[in-house]
C-alpha cells in the first residue's frame, strides 16, 4: 500500500520526509516524491524506482530547502508506476499540492465534470482529481474547501496537502485509509503508519474518518466534517520500530490474513453500483459476453486454485464450460480453441513466467484475453487485452492470502455479471448473491476472531508428517489451497484429494492419528463426504472438518469441527480457507520456520 509523510516544523522538511518514507517501505511500492513550500512555492520532485533514487535526485533533501511537506510512496493502482503518475499531484497553478493513499471510487466522473471546466489532467491517477477538486473550491480558506471536496468523492482516502497561501500549515483527513499524527518537539507530523514518525515523536494521535488535521509548527487542530473543532487524546507509542512495520504482528503473512475483510471490500466495492455490478475494464459488450463460447482460466500455484473454484462457479451460475489449466501445462499442450473462446489468466505478480507465456500463447492464436492481476503495470497486466485489478494491495509473504482471497471475488463478480447477462439468472438471484458477497468482508472478520482456537488446535500437530485434505466439488478446490498453504510453509507433506478418489489408492496411506482435513460445505454433497470421513476414520484418522454453522450432523464423523458463518454455497471457499491459512501459519510458527520466506520459493517465479 502507498505510504504518506508530512512535516511541519523547525528543522529542514525534506530529509525527515525521506527518513520517513523509507520506515514504510515495507508497504511496498514502486514511485516516490516529496513536495516541499521553499518560502515562495511549493518544490516537488518525484520518481518510479526505489527511494535511493529519490534520495540521490534531491541530494538527501539538500535541493528542496523548506520546512514544510509532504511526501508519498506510491504503490500504482489508477495508471502505471510512472514518475507521472507518482505522488504528488499539484493543481493547475502549482498552488496545492496533494498525497493521496486509498481509491476514489468515482474519479472517472469527477475527472470528466472537471475537464468540462477546462482543467487538464497530466496523470492517469485517481489523485489528481483530488488535487484539481481543490483547486475548484478553493475559497482561501483550506478547512471549508476540504469538506466542499469531501462531500464529493467516494472511495477510501488518507490526505497530506500542501496549500502555498497557507505556508504556515499542512492539512490532512481520512476515511478507510489509515492515518496517524505525531506531535514532535521540534514540529508536527502526518504519516499512514507509526513507524514513519518513532524517530521523532512517540505521541500519536490516530485520526478517525472524516476527520480533518490541521497542523502548524507548534500546534495540531482537529475538526469534523462539519468543520466544528474536536478534542482528541494522544497515545504514547510503546513498540518499538520492527514490530511496528509489521503492525503488530509477528510476520507479514499474518498481517496479510488480516488485511483479507479489506481487501476484499477494496476488490468487490468498486464494481457493485446500487445492485448492478459494472466492471468497466472488462471491455466485453454484452453481445460478446453471450457470443462466450468457452472459458480457459489459466494460472499457477493458488492462483491456479481460485480457478479450480471458479470452474464451478462459472458452469454452475452462468452455464459456459470452463477448463482450468497450469499455465505451465496450457503453454506446451497446444489447447483446441473456437470461437468465442475467453482466456483468463489470474495472477497475483503479473510476471509468473509461465502464465505470461501462456498469455502470450493465447493472443499468438487470436484468442480473447483477460488477466485477473493484483500488481498495477505488470507484464500480464499491460499484455491482456483487458484487465481486471484485485485490489489486494502489495503481498509480501511468499505464501499468498490476501491475493488468493480478491481473486476469488473477482472471479465471482465476472461469473455472476455473465450469468446476469446470459439470462441464467433471474433478478431474485442475481440480488441474493450480491447480497451475499457483500456480507464476505464481515464474515472473514468474525472467522478471524477465532485465531486462538486454530493455533490451538495447529500446536497438536507441529510433528506430524502427513496431512490429507479432502473434499468434493468446490471442498475439493478448497482443499488444494488448504493443502498447499500447509505444505509451502510448514514442510509437512500434504495432499489433497477429491474426496471419493481417496479409497482408489491413496488410502493406504491412512494410519493411526494421521490427520484427514475434510471440507463439508457443499449440502448436496454432505452425505458422501461424510462417508468418506467415516472410512477414514474408521482407519485411525483423527479428521477435522469445515463445514456451515447448523450441520451438527458432520460432529458425528469428526473428531474437531470448524463451523463457518452461512453463505451461498458458490462463495463457502472464501470463508473456509481462512481456519486453513491459519491453521498452516501456525503449524509453520510452531515448528520455527520462517513463514514469510519458505526455503526454496520466491514470491514471484519469473523463471520457467
Ligand atoms: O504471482 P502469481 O499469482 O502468478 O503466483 C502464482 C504462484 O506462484 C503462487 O500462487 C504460489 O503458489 C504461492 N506460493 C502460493 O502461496
Amino acid at each position: 500500500m502507498c505510504g504518506i509523510v508530512g512535516y511541519i516544523g523547525s528543522e529542514q522538511a525534506a530529509p525527515i520526509l525521506l527518513d520517513g518514507l523509507s520506515k514504510l517501505e515495507y508497504r511496498g511500492y514502486d514511485s516516490a516524491g516529496i513536495a516541499v513550500f521553499n518560502g515562495s512555492e511549493i518544490d516537488m520532485v518525484k520518481s518510479t524506482g526505489k527511494l535511493k533514487v529519490l534520495e540521490e535526485l534531491t541530494k538527501g533533501g539538500a535541493t528542496l530547502p523548506g520546512f514544510s511537506g509532504i511526501g508519498h510512496t506510491r504503490w500504482a493502482t489508477h495508471g502505471s508506476p510512472t514518475d507521472t503518475n507518482a505522488h504528488p499531484h499539484y493543481n493547475k497553478d502549482c498552488s496545492i499540492a496533494v498525497v493521496h493513499n486509498g481509491i476514489i471510487e468515482n474519479y472517472l466522473k469527477l475527472r470528466r465534470k472537471l475537464e468540462k471546466k477546462g482543467y487538464q489532467f497530466v496523470s492517469e491517477t485517481d489523485t489528481e482529481v483530488l488535487a484539481h477538486l481543490l483547486d475548484y473550491y478553493y475559497n482561501g480558506n483550506p478547512l471549508d474547501t476540504i469538506t466542499k471536496v469531501l462531500y464529493r468523492v467516494e472511495g477510501s482516502y488518507a490526505l497530506g496537502i500542501l496549500f502555498k497561501e497557507h505556508p504556515e500549515e499542512i492539512y490532512a483527513v481520512r476515511k478507510d485509509s489509515p492515518l496517524i499524527v505525531g506531535q514532535g518537539k521540534e514540529g508536527n507530523f502526518i504519516a499512514s503508519d507509526v513507524p514513519a514518525v518513532l524517530k521523532y515523536t512517540r505521541n500519536v494521535y490516530f485520526i478517525e474518518n472524516q476527520e480533518i488535521v490541521r497542523l502548524t509548527k507548534d500546534s495540531l487542530n482537529f475538526y469534523n466534517i462539519d468543520e466544528e473543532e474536536i478534542q482528541k487524546e494522544s497515545t504514547e507509542i510503546e513498540w518499538d520500530i520492527s514490530a511496528a512495520e509489521k503492525a503488530g504482528y509477528e510476520y507479514f503473512m499474518l498481517k496479510e490474513i488480516y488485511e483479507q475483510p479489506q481487501a476484499v471490500t477494496d476488490t468487490l466495492r468498486p464494481r457493485l453500483k446500487e445492485n448492478e455490478i459494472l466492471i468497466e475494464e472488462l471491455g466485453m459488450t454484452e453481445e460478446e459476453i453471450r457470443e462466450i463460447s468457452k472459458i480457459y482460466i489459466v494460472a499457477c500455484g493458488s492462483a491456479y486454485h481460485t480457478g479450480v473454484t471458479a470452474k464451478y462457479v462459472f458452469e454452475g451460475l452462468a452455464r459456459i464450460p470452463v477448463e482450468v489449466d497450469l499455465a505451465s501445462e496450457f503453454r506446451y499442450r497446444n489447447p483446441i480453441f473456437q470461437p468465442g473462446t475467453l482466456v483468463i489468466v489470474v495472477s497475483q505478480s503479473g510476471e509468473t513466467a509461465d502464465s505470461l507465456a501462456a498469455l502470450r500463447e493465447a493472443k499468438n492464436c487470436g484468442v480473447r484475453t483477460l488477466g485477473i492481476v493484483n500488481v498495477v503495470g505488470s507484464s500480464i497486466a499491460r499484455e491482456a487485452d483487458n484487465v481486471m485489478y484485485t485490489w489486494a494491495g502489495p503481498e509480501i509473504a511468499v505464501a499468498t492470502t490476501k491475493a488468493y482471497s480478491t481473486q476469488l471475488v473477482a472471479e465471482y463478480l465476472l461469473a455472476i455479471h455473465f450469468a446476469k447477462v446470459r439470462n441464467q439468472i433471474d433478478e431474485q438471484q442475481f440480488q441474493s448473491l450480491l447480497n451475499d458477497l457483500k456480507k464476505l468482508p464481515d464474515q472473514i472478520e468474525l472467522l478471524l476472531g477465532s485465531k486462538e482456537k486454530l493455533q490451538h488446535f495447529a500446536n497438536r500437530y507441529l510433528a506430524t508428517e502427513h496431512v490429507f485434505f479432502i473434499g468434493r466439488g468446490i471442498d475439493y478446490a478448497i482443499s488444494l489451497e488448504g493443502s498447499l498453504k500447509l505444505k509451502e510453509i510448514s514442510y509437512i507433506h500434504s495432499e489433497a484429494y477429491a474426496a471419493g478418489e481417496l479409497k482408489h489408492g491413496t488410502i493406504s496411506l491412512i494410519e493411526q492419528d494421521t490427520l484427514v482435513v475434510a471440507l463439508v460445505t457443499q449440502k448436496s454433497l454432505y452425505k458422501k463426504t461424510l462417508s468418506n470421513m467415516q472410512e477414514v476414520r474408521t482407519r485411525g484418522a483423527f479428521v477435522m472438518a469445515v463445514t456451515n454453522a447448523g450441520n451438527k450432523e458432520v460432529e458425528k464423523s469428526a473428531d474437531y469441527v470448524v463451523y463457518l458463518p452461512e453463505t451461498n454455497p458458490y462463495f463457502t471457499n472464501s470463508l473456509a480457507v481462512i481456519p486453513l491459512q491459519l491453521f498452516g501459519y501456525y503449524v509453520s510458527l510452531g515448528r520455527g520456520l520462517d513463514v514469510d520466506k519458505p526455503r526454496n520459493l520466491a514470491k514471484s517465479v519469473t523463471v520457467e
